[in-house]
């Protein structure tokens, strides 16, 4: 699945980093670092921007998305964010929340279909609070509706004073938006184990009755594919009981918020997790992993979310599948290894921070893009990376 048909090659891409709040600029700078050696290694070239969002940008401007944000979405060719919110702004109404930037950002950029691999890595299974024979081989892609639902749907406000305080949301769907991003589901499923399993609560809901509908019928165009209908309920069970079953699970935006938050988990930590959010002007890449206000600035947060969506950004947006592919090694090189930040296990003398476990994806991705190691720089292997300056003399 391709977002743009972006060549490889000489050409200069742009890139607009979104940093945010908590934990955010750490994350983006890891994966920003691991960007420019990729293109260092290779012959691409990537230019980056910087923006304001969130938290970060209500305390400078007074709005979570400011007009010149909105601006630098037309000059780029995709926007990696790192995260929104802050306990600052927990008492402020929802239009003044960190949280609305990032809402309106894929409104404005009409970024309808957000792709969520959750895929376990090896290593790492023993941190699942499932089974390891539940969870090892996992590899689930969660296809979550992004610009409509409960979150988009209006009416949404609160009415009345005390005692006659209320507040409505509205689960809303065109027929349009449900087959569009049913389609991205069933493209996907061509690629992968040709497994749909639609998710909905049409026992109860209009809204789910319609999304039914109307994802059956998108069904007929994909004979190839197995569409399974699973009530939201059901599907939060089984994802816990026997996640394997699992191919590409499509969902409505609140269903996915949930499941797909569900599913991360299952691989250990929600920090691995990387999301591309596709199918508007430019593609959003964010982890999906929130703020962490309590890391923040502690060097303890775990870049490889980002460091991974980074790479889906290079696969759909820049159209570098290579390159993506060489980042994606080089996080299970890193993790192979038994490299890990504080939120995963492993034994303490490979315990690293952000930026040393940035410097070590780093390291292992010029060993696969560089034929010849000489080339690659030895002052970052420091510290703990012993193995790599071993490697490196032999
Ligand atoms: C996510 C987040 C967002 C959402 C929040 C931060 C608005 O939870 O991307 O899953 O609810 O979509
Ligand atoms: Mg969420």
């Amino acid at each position: 699945m391709k977002e743009t048909n972006g060549e490889s090659g000489n050409l200069v891409k742009r890139i607009l980093l979104l940093p945010g709040d908590g934990i955010g600029p750490e994350v983006v700078d890891a994966a920003r670092r691991v960007l420019q050696v990729a293109v260092d290694c290779t012959d691409r070239g990537l230019e980056f921007e910087e923006g304001l969002i969130g938290g970060a940008a209500l305390e400078r401007t007074g709005e979570p998305l400011p007009a010149d944000t909105r601006v630098a979405l037309d000059r780029v060719d995709a926007v990696l964010l790192g995260a929104v919110g802050s306990p600052r702004w927990d008492q402020a109404p929802v239009d003044k929340r960190p949280e609305k930037g990032l809402l309106e950002l894929r409104a404005t950029l009409g970024t309808f279909a957000n792709l969520r691999p959750v895929r376990t890595y090896r290593p790492l299974l023993v941190a699942s609070s499932l089974k390891p024979q539940v969870v090892d081989g996992v590899d689930i892609v969660v296809v979550r509706e992004l610009t409509s639902d409960l979150y988009f749907g209006k009416p949404k406000e609160r009415r009345g004073e005390p005692p006659n305080r209320s507040a409505v949301d509205t689960m809303y769907y065109h027929e349009s938006e449900v087959e569009r991003i049913a389609r991205v589901a069933f493209e996907l499923a061509r690629e992968r184990r040709k497994q749909v399993t639609s998710v909905d609560k049409a026992n109860v809901l209009c809204a789910s009755q319609l999304w039914r509908e109307v994802v059956t019928e998108v069904a007929q165009e994909y004979p190839d594919v197995t569409l399974r209908h699973m009530l939201v309920d059901t599907a939060a069970m089984q994802l816990v009981r026997d996640p394997r079953q699992f191919d590409v699970l499509l969902t409505a935006n609140m269903f996915g918020d949930i499941l797909s938050d569900e599913a991360a988990i299952l691989t250990g930590s929600i920090g691995m997790l990387p999301s591309a959010s596709i199918g508007g002007r430019v593609g959003l890449y964010e982890p999906v992993h929130g703020s962490a206000p309590d890391l923040a600035g502690k060097d303890q947060a775990n870049p490889l979310g980002t460091i991974l969506s980074a790479a889906m950004m290079c696969r759909l947006s820049l159209g570098w599948p290579d390159i993506a592919e060489a980042i994606e090694l080089a996080v299970a090189d890193a993790l192979n290894a038994g490299y890990h930040t504080p939120d995963l296990p492993g034994s303490p003398a490979f315990q690293v921070g952000t930026r040393e476990m940035a410097d070590v994806v780093i390291d292992y991705l010029e060993r696969r893009l560089f034929a010849n190691p000489t080339k690659r720089r030895s002052d970052r292997v420091s510290g703990k990376r012993q193995d790599l300056v071993q490697w490196e003399a032999g």
